[in-house]
């Protein structure tokens, strides 16, 4: 009865406060991104991905460690949330920091970095000496049974960053003024300053840090544009307010499948069509639709999984238009 629609939300908010039904928000969020027992922290990597690590310590999710808590804006945004120190306690750990546990067990779990490497690849404990094992058969493969989130697995890795880029958190939005999400798209957010792509230099150009081959480009594009609805769904499901996370949330789901839409448009694949019809319709981009929302995201999330691993890139020419070029990566690329 009240479709979303891209007309301001404060004109239908009227109306949605009026008659949706205040639906309890789902399942509690955990603490923590990963589990600080299993961080081994960004040094135990830094031994052998020096390179990598040297392009880490450029990005703001390296540098902002022992900056953000100092902004105005975040003190402002903490103080809304009762939060005290936003690197030692509370919600703010989980999107901005690498929190590692006490390893005498005395103390509470401790932040440690910004968003360090086992922010996207995973903690590490269980598959560090996995990974790295070149006389293990499928040394990744086992290194991702044991959580590993490797570079080839697009679905994993993109849903990682969803989760913290799309911030879905209402009381975060709603009450502490936080930021609703931003303008994310994997490919032009990964190539930029976020990019380490040193393994795949051969040596004898040196060290490139070349941007992903087009097949990867390919994929990162259409797996994140479909993530991205998964994600925008999973947001606004937890949206009971009618004020600027519930709309930020819809809007972003709402953008999202109309990108998905024009990969479908461009491919004419099945398995997109698939995605789009599983993800439900605009007028479900609701407050307090959560059964339906959550239910349509976990239709939609198998169905990237199954692109995610049957794909390479090599049938997606016809998305080389609507990836965005260079000249829209975020930050600078290193050139160690
Ligand atoms: C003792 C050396 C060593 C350490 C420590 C180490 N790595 Fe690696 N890493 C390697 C080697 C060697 C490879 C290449 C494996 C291969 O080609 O099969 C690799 C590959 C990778 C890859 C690419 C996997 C792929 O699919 O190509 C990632 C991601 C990675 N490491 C992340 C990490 C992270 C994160 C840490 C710290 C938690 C870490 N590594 C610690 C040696 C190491
Ligand atoms: C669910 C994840 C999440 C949580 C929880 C979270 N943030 Fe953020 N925050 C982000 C993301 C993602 C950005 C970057 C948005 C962008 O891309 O521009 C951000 C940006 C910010 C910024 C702007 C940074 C800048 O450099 O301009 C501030 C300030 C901030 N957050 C403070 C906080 C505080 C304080 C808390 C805890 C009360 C908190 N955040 C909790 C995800 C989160
Ligand atoms: C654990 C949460 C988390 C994860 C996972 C995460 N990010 Fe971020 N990212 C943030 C936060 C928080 C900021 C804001 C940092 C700041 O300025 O304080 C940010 C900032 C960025 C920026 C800088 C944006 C700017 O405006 O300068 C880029 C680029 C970025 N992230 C890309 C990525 C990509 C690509 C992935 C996945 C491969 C990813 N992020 C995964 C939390 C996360
Ligand atoms: C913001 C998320 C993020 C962080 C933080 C991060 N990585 Fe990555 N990493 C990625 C993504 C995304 C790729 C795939 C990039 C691509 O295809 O262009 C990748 C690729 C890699 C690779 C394979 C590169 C290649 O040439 O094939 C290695 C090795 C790696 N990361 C190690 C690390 C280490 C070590 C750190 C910490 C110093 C780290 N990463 C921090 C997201 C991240």
């Amino acid at each position: 009865m009240f479709f979303f629609s891209p007309v301001p939300f404060t004109r239908i908010a009227v109306a949605l406060i009026v008659f949706a039904a205040w639906g309890k928000v789902s399942g509690q969020s955990p603490a923590f991104h990963l589990d600080p027992a299993k961080v081994m922290g960004p040094n135990a990597c830094a031994q052998c991905h020096t390179d990598e690590t040297a392009a880490w310590q450029l990005t703001h999710h390296s540098t902002e460690f022992s900056n953000i808590y100092r902004l105005p804006q975040a003190q402002e945004i903490s103080k809304k949330m009762d939060v005290k120190l936003m690197n030692r306690e509370g919600i703010c750990l989980k999107c901005h920091f690498t929190v590692q546990s006490d390893p005498t067990a005395a103390g509470a779990p401790k932040a440690i970095a910004g968003i360090s490497c086992e922010s996207c690849h995973g903690a590490a404990r269980d598959w560090i000496n996995i990974h790295n094992n070149l006389k293990l058969p499928n040394n990744i493969a086992q290194a991702t049974a044991a959580g590993m989130i490797p570079p080839t697995d697009y679905y994993a890795l993109a849903a990682n960053c969803f989760s913290c880029h799309t911030v879905p958190e209402q009381k975060l939005v709603n009450v502490g003024g936080h930021v609703a999400g931003s303008d994310f798209e994997l490919v032009s957010w990964s190539q930029g300053e976020v990019r380490h792509n040193f393994l795949q230099d051969d040596g004898k150009e040196g060290k490139t840090n070349k941007p992903a081959s087009q097949n990867r480009l390919r994929m990162l594009y259409v797996v994140g544009r479909c993530v991205d609805l998964e994600y925008g769904l999973r947001g606004t499901a937890k949206a009971t307010e009618a004020a600027n996370y519930g709309k930020a949330l819809a809007w972003r789901a709402f953008n999202a499948r109309k990108n998905v839409q024009a990969i479908f448009d461009a491919t004419k694949l099945p398995e997109i069509k698939a995605i789009l019809d599983a993800s439900g319709t605009d007028a479900d981009l609701k407050i307090n639709n959560a059964a339906v929302l959550n239910a349509a995201a976990d239709k939609v999330s198998p169905l990237i999984k199954q692109f995610s691993s049957a794909n390479d890139g090599s049938k997606l020419a016809a998305v080389d238009a609507l990836i965005p070029p260079a000249s829209k990566y975020v930050g600078t690329v290193c050139k160690p």
